[in-house]
């Protein structure tokens, strides 16, 4: 509900695949609740486009590091010698330990993972094999003949790069265009908002019985804001109006006297500087696929990673990103927004585990989207695009709902 509108209609040639109902179908049923379905999305999507894994703020020194689970694969970003962050799955390479064990954080932290400053190197646990800090096998106890086999036991990479002070993570090294290429226009449109200066001053997180799709495109459309989000309407008017069709490449208006998103609509936090009148008043979103949500107000930004764990189940992240001067004050408080996001998010997730569990039902094969959903469709033509689905063309109507025929053929389960 808080992203762009994707531009004029641009719905596919087959929507409605054929049955005189205007409207574009979703992904068929498969998509969202098949775990063959979910593996497909992990090799082809999850492990290689660049998957959000985090704040650099606390990378600041050789040796910081993060760890995250993307999607059941667990490695670790960590800032090396030289400066540069360099990424590792979290696996040694003698007999495949983990290097930083999962279970040292609290199991509802494990998304995105325990972090710390390793000293140095990094030493596995299990029989003390040595990594320098750019993944090379420094030492193996008592293997003197290993010394010439260094480079070849080194961990294994994982590409890594960072935008707006958030690190990315692609599982496949060079599996595709790099990060700025991937970002497009959306770095130039939130500039000024200086999103790499900003520190996380909250964080919250879910665990959401739902598909991670239907988060996002829970997220890519207000057409349900009337209905699922009265105190956010209360707001922000627009979003119940005309169905929740938003012009957000000009920001959407608060109502008269509010301006941020907060119960009053209103806060003691100066707005960020060098903020345009619009981006003053207004509230502008971005996503950034597959799993970054950012939804920017004049005085902070609601920062939402989705982390996909099986086909019904993910777990989202909210981070509140606030300026540095701000969190600085002793009189600092981001509780104005936590709790009306939490209110909003929770309204959120609870439709969207709704929809997963609709999605169960023997008679469902797939969904509608209507015009103003448009921006939802991009969830599933990104998916489409690369998983071969031939979403569109393929669905037909019959006495028992709609089949999707040639498309089923393509799905493993
Ligand atoms: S498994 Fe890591 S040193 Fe043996
Ligand atoms: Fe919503």
């Amino acid at each position: 509900m808080r992203t762009r509108k994707a531009g004029p209609d641009r719905r596919a040639p087959g929507a409605g695949a054929g049955t005189g109902i205007p409207l574009e179908l979703s992904l068929p049923k498969a998509s969202f609740t098949s775990e063959a379905e979910f593996r497909r999305e992990r090799d082809a999507i999850l492990f290689t486009d660049w998957f959000c894994v985090g704040r650099s703020a606390g990378l600041a020194a050789a040796g910081d590091y993060i760890t995250a689970d993307v999607a059941g694969e667990s490695i670790i970003v960590v800032r090396g010698d030289g400066g540069a962050l360099k990424g590792f799955y979290n696996l040694c390479r003698h007999r495949g330990s983990r290097l930083v064990p999962p279970e040292d954080c609290e199991p509802a932290a494990v998304r995105p993972g325990p972090s710390g400053c390793f000293a140095g190197s990094i030493r596995c646990p299990y029989h003390a094999w040595t990594y320098g800090l750019d993944g090379t096998l420094r030492s193996a106890p008592f293997l003197p003949d290993l010394r010439g086999h260094r480079a070849a036991l080194s961990l294994h990479s994982v590409d890594v790069d960072t935008w707006g002070g958030f690190v990315f993570a692609r599982l496949e090294p060079a599996a595709g265009p790099s990060l700025s290429e991937t970002l497009g226009g959306i770095p130039a449109r939130v500039a000024a908002y200086q999103l790499s200066a900003l520190r996380t001053g909250a964080r919250l997180r879910y665990q959401v019985a739902a598909n991670w799709k239907v988060v996002l495109e829970n997220y890519n459309e207000c057409y349900h804001c009337g209905p699922v989000h009265p105190e956010l309407c209360e707001l922000v008017p627009e979003f119940a109006r005309a169905g929740g069709d938003v012009d957000w490449e000009s920001g959407v208006p608060h109502r008269d006297g509010a301006y941020t998103f907060t119960a009053t609509g209103t806060t003691s936090r100066l707005p960020f500087p060098g903020l345009s009148e619009p981006e003053r008043t207004r509230h502008f979103g971005e996503l950034v696929l597959p799993n970054l949500m950012i939804s920017l107000s004049a005085d902070h930004v609601a920062a939402f990673t989705v982390w996909p764990e099986s086909a019904g189940r993910t777990t989202v992240v909210c981070d509140f990103l606030f300026h540095p001067d701000e969190m600085a004050k002793p009189d600092f408080d981001p509780g104005d927004a936590v709790t009306f996001w939490d209110m909003v998010n929770r309204q959120d997730w609870l439709i969207c585990e709704r929809v997963q569990d609709g999605m169960t039902s023997r008679r469902f094969t797939a969904g509608y989207l209507a015009p103003m959903e448009e921006p939802s469709a991009d969830v599933g033509r990104y998916v489409a695009a690369r998983l071969d689905i031939d979403w569109q063309s393929t669905g037909a109507i019959t006495e028992e709902g709609l089949a999707h025929d040639a498309t089923q053929s393509r799905f493993c389960g």
